[in-house]
């Protein structure tokens, strides 16, 4: 292949110019690299919210949001979706290859190993009130890890530490979610079975009774689950990935650097769409059902109302997630005989919206989130655990993406401002406030 000549970009600045080095990625994403731009120039640049900027460079996640293409490692999201299990894409993830089947068993192994979490933990629920958010919770118990793991406050203590949190969090994770699941019922918690796979043992430590002996999970909701979690498992440097990559670059511990993603995830605009979406779907239906009104209250821009699981920074043409969860969707839902109502006016509100200008022309579709909530309900979750469960599946994501982050030695995350407020002026004295 011939080599292409490395290109630059000429700023004019005060009538001067100034070279900046192009980068182009592996499928030919093209970016200015500014890092000396400050130093050389004494300008900076102002992006808000981060629509334009590359926050760093990862081998990682592949998207391409005009032709809705979404790629781990190479591998597309519908390839890894039909063939993969929710491990096999983990180990991806933060390995950079798929595993064979010794390497598979071998990670699977370790896992099982660490599903337990300490009893103490349970102590901690004791202060939550009835009904707390599970997302709160979730946010509260796996920072709390970090007081049981000692050794994992130094990020960079060794290698092995580094793994062994890695598995201790992929372990514990559906354990905790069960766990909160299981309190807000005001259950006794199931404990780990260590011979079912990962997916399996969740759905037991979540839907078993105690005193069930029979309990199976049924193989057609294991199968849609570990879909579910493949196509939650990473998304490039979305806000909660960008979180984790930022607080873990002060070197904090990867408990309370992933504890923030999970409150990066916890935002209705992010992960906590999917709860919304739900919610929002029977609100419609307790509404008599008419979709054109609430497309209509969606458009007003006088009503602050959103049509939830619409739109994507990134996705212009298509999520090619939520396609996928669709067909999923109709799938389990045929499978398990459950005829929901829902379904029906997330079909309707899809093709109303889909058709309307408004959509159209601000290129709003149908994200991940949209479909999902259906397929968790008809599983059995409650609403309000929606996004815990996104947040179980994106784990291995958030940790892939600190992983990358700590093993490149990158700087502390730090952004630039341009401040707009009160330019020096004397102190007054408003009052005595002796
Ligand atoms: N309903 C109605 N109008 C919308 C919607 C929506 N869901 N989403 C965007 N718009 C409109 C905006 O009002 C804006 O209109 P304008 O140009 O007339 O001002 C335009 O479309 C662009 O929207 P922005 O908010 O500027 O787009 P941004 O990229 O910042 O936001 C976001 C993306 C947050 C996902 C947005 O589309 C949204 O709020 N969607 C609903 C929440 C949701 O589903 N979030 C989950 C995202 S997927 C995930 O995180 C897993």
């Amino acid at each position: 292949m011939p080599e292409s000549k490395p290109q630059n970009c000429t700023i004019t600045l005060d009538g001067q110019n100034y070279e900046f080095p192009v980068i182009v990625g592996t499928e030919g994403e093209k970016a200015i690299d500014i890092s000396k731009l400050r130093d050389t120039t004494g300008y900076v640049t102002l992006d808000v919210g981060y629509k334009n900027t590359g926050a760093t460079k990862s081998k990682i996640t592949f998207l391409d949001g005009e032709l809705g293409i979404l790629r781990h490692r190479g591998y597309s999201i519908e390839d890894l979706a039909e063939k993969a299990n929710f491990l096999e894409v983990a180990y991806l993830l933060l390995k950079g290859e798929l595993p064979n089947k010794e390497e598979f068993e071998s990670f699977d192994a370790d896992i099982r190993h660490h599903t337990l979490v300490n009893e103490d933990l349970q102590n901690i629920f004791k202060t939550f009130p009835t009904g707390s958010h599970p997302m709160g919770q979730l946010i509260a118990m796996i920072s709390s890890l970090s007081a049981y793991y000692p050794k994992a406050l130094d990020p960079n203590r060794s290698q092995e530490a580094k793994n062994r949190t890695t598995l201790r969090l992929l372990a514990k994770m559906p354990t905790i979610c069960a766990m909160i699941y299981k309190k807000s019922l005001g259950h006794p918690v199931v404990y780990p079975s260590n011979n079912l796979d990962y997916v399996s043992n969740f759905l037991t430590m979540t839907f078993k009774h105690v005193s069930d002996h029979e309990y199976q999970p049924d193989p057609v909701v294991v199968d849609a689950m570990n879909k579910l979690l493949i196509l939650h498992a990473d998304h490039e440097q979305n806000c909660s990935a960008s979180t984790v990559r930022l607080v873990g670059s002060s070197q904090a511990n990867l408990y309370a650097t992933t504890a923030a993603g999970i409150a990066a995830l916890w935002g209705p605009l992010h992960g906590g769409a999917n709860q919304e979406v739900l919610e929002m779907l029977n609100a419609i239906k307790a509404d008599g059902g008419n979709v054109q009104k609430w497309v209509d209250k969606a458009k007003d821009k006088n009503d602050s109302f959103r049509l939830m699981g619409f739109g994507h920074r990134v996705y212009k043409n298509f999520d090619p997630r939520a396609k996928i969860i669709k067909k999923a969707c109709d799938d389990v839902l045929n499978k398990l005989g459950i005829n929901d109502p829902v379904l029906e006016i997330a079909k309707k509100l899809e093709e109303a919206a889909l058709t309307d200008p408004y959509f159209i022309e601000r290129k709003l579709y149908p994200n991940v989130d949209f479909y999902s909530g259906i397929i968790y309900r008809s599983i059995g979750f409650p609403t309000e655990m929606f996004t815990a469960l996104f947040a179980l599946g994106r784990l291995p994501g958030w940790i892939a993406q600190w992983q990358e982050m700590i093993g490149e030695g990158q700087p502390i995350g730090r952004p630039r401002q341009i401040y707009t407020g009160q330019t020096p002026r004397s102190f007054v004295n408003r009052g005595d406030r002796s």
